[in-house]
């Protein structure tokens, strides 16, 4: 399951993602976990010193090794070079599981051990707003967006990033990688605005959004959320003191959250799995080559000097069959 926390600055994506992370691995879900916010927090939000956070590899700085790995045998995609963010997997490719050991993992990932169970965390490695944008080759996010599209993911295995709501999602096809996004709002105007601006991009191509209310805080906040946001509104996390003892410094078990809180991170995952229920393998590859020609033609072409259409393995869906051979 590829899961997504996206929202405005500030509004709780590190705080919940952490918190879905730890819930997952608590039930014994294998979980990749992914730092693709401006900020990097999601280290220590899981627990990592600051030091530990800091010495976290950046897929950023591998991404020549990642495409190296990705393209494999491909016979589409000549070298590592002419491989952008948005190059799709076909045949020959080399697909990722989020249960193995891979090159990809062994020099980016970081097993991180929390008070019940384990996850292996990927960072993008922090990065500035002029590293933004379709017209940037080297964009970080762009690793996660190769992953993404070349990742064999099942039911009760999750990729869950934690993610601005910027414009840098949009600029690529990385914001349609997710079977499932959570936007974290807070019962403000601009934690609604936000979720109204993600919604209009998402609506084109059947994002499965779902909004996260965060720091709710008795009814009024309830009334304000769903009167905002409706139907989309999947359920809310409490002002929570629990959260604040952990931003003091305090390691609060997780079995210690609040029960309403911690009911909320089950509904997450509920929500996950009938996600899981409407996966159309065929939309998401289509959509993955939409990007991919979108970006070609606006500024991959020019830097690479080729036609990058060539790169797309028409009869290739990324999906069912490729799950059935997983692990194998
Ligand atoms: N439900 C909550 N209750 C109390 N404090 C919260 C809650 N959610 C987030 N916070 C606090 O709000 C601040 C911003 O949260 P954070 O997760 O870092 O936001 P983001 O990742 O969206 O920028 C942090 O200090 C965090 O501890
Ligand atoms: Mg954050």
């Amino acid at each position: 399951m590829k899961i997504a926390f996206v929202g405005k600055g500030g509004s709780g994506k590190t705080t919940l993602s952490a918190l879905f992370i730890r819930h997952l691995a608590a039930a014994g879900c294998p979980v990749i976990a992914v730092d693709a916010d401006i900020n990097q927090h999601l280290g220590p939000a899981l627990g990592l010193t600051d030091d530990q956070a800091a010495a976290l590899p950046s897929l950023g700085a591998h991404l020549p090794e990642i495409k190296e790995y990705l393209r494999g045998s491909n016979p589409l995609i000549g070298s590592a070079e002419q491989m952008i963010k948005t190059t799709p997997p076909g045949r020959g490719s080399r697909l990722l599981r989020i249960v193995e050991d891979n090159p990809v993992y062994a020099a980016c990932a970081r097993p991180v051990a929390l008070d019940e169970g384990s996850v292996r965390l990927l960072a993008t490695g922090a990065f500035t707003e002029e590293d933004l944008g379709v017209a940037c080759y080297h964009s970080k996010v762009g690793a996660v967006e190769l992953l993404l599209n070349h990742l064999v993911d099942g039911q009760d295995e999750y990729f869950v990033t934690d993610m601005t709501a910027g414009s840098d999602s949009f600029a690529s096809g990385l914001f349609t990688r997710f079977d499932l996004t959570f936007l974290v709002a807070e019962p403000t105007r601009k934690g609604v605005s936000v979720y109204r601006q993600y919604k209009e991009y998402a609506r084109d191509f059947g994002v499965a959004l779902k909004v996260v209310g965060n720091k709710v805080n008795g009814a009024e906040d309830l009334a304000f959320l769903r009167r905002e946001v409706g139907e989309d509104l999947l359920t809310c996390f409490g002002q929570s003191d629990w959260v604040r003892r952990l931003e003091q410094g305090a390691e609060p078990e997780l079995r210690t959250l609040e029960p309403a809180n911690r009911a909320v991170l089950a509904r997450l995952r509920e929500q996950a799995e009938l996600a899981f229920a409407a996966r159309d393998p065929e939309l998401w590859t289509s959509q993955a080559v939409h990007f991919h020609l979108r970006n070609a033609e606006s500024w991959g072409n020019a830097k690479t000097g080729i036609d990058l259409a060539d790169q797309v393995d028409a009869g290739f869906v990324l999906g069912a069959a490729q799950l059935d051979t997983a692990g194998v």
